[in-house]
């Protein structure tokens, strides 16, 4: 069978109750992403900034995986070729509903980071500036995540698999952010057939060779079946 990359956005949990970013009444809509989700502005107002991502991170600990992240780990765990999920989403939705090899490209809310020695550890519910590295003692702990400005993580290996990919597909997505916006068209180029599943086609028609539209609940495990079934 053929090789498939699947990339997530905040879309397919939004049927789990997390907030997307940039829908109606988004997270950036509500907060300056510059002061929240920026190195600098980490810089400026630690605290703000673990405000912020505490209130992500009980959101998400108190949520439960959807009919979609379910339907994407029997993917992971049946589909006889090869499947890469990459996520965008910092919640640990996919692994709970059972999704193996996930790669979360812009971090893991569950996770800590030193931003002294770079050790990474599981992140208590709560987060503080006055927490210390438990490797080096320093007070710069910072929550395990890729803010605007930095590098999202893992990009040689889901570039190596877009390139080797038969289908692509995005989910959930507003297509808005690189390096995650631009997969479509590295995969495209490469040769794969490209498919969108979201609420709405988003903007820029033709992209994507097809697109399904419909809640990610009900549209995403009606596409899983049919891969499953074709396999
Ligand atoms: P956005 O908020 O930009 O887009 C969410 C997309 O999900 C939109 O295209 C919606 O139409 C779609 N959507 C909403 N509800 C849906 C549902 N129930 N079923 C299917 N689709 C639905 O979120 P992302 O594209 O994930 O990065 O945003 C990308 C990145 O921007 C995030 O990872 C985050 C953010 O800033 C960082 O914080 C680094």
């Amino acid at each position: 069978m053929g090789g498939i990359v699947i990339l997530t956005g905040a879309g397919v949990s939004a049927e789990s109750g997390l907030g997307t970013f940039r829908d109606k009444g988004g997270l950036w809509t509500r907060y300056d992403l510059t002061e929240v989700a920026t190195p600098e502005g980490f810089a400026r107002n630690p605290r703000l900034v673990h405000d912020f991502y505490n209130a992500r991170r009980a959101n998400a600990l108190d949520s439960s995986p959807n009919a979609a992240h379910q339907a994407l780990a029997q993917l992971t765990t049946r589909y006889t070729g090869e499947v890469l999920l990459v996520t965008q989403n910092i919640d640990d939705l996919h692994e709970r509903a059972g999704a193996t090899g996930v790669v979360h490209m812009h971090g893991e809310i569950t996770r800590a980071l030193c931003a002294v020695c770079e050790t990474r550890w599981d992140a208590p519910r709560v987060m503080d500036p006055d927490d210390a590295c438990p490797s080096c003692a320093a007070r710069a702990t910072r929550p395990d995540i890729v803010w605007f400005g930095e590098m999202p993580y893992h990009m040689d290996r889901i570039v190596t698999a877009l390139e080797a990919a038969d289908l692509f597909v995005a989910i959930g997505t507003s297509g808005e952010v690189y390096p995650a916006a631009g997969f479509v068209d590295i995969a495209a180029e490469a040769g794969a057939e490209t498919l969108e599943i979201n609420l709405e086609p988003t903007p820029a028609p033709g992209r994507f060779d097809r697109v399904l539209t419909g809640p990610a609940a009900v549209a995403v495990p009606a596409w899983v079946e049919t891969v499953l079934a074709e396999a």
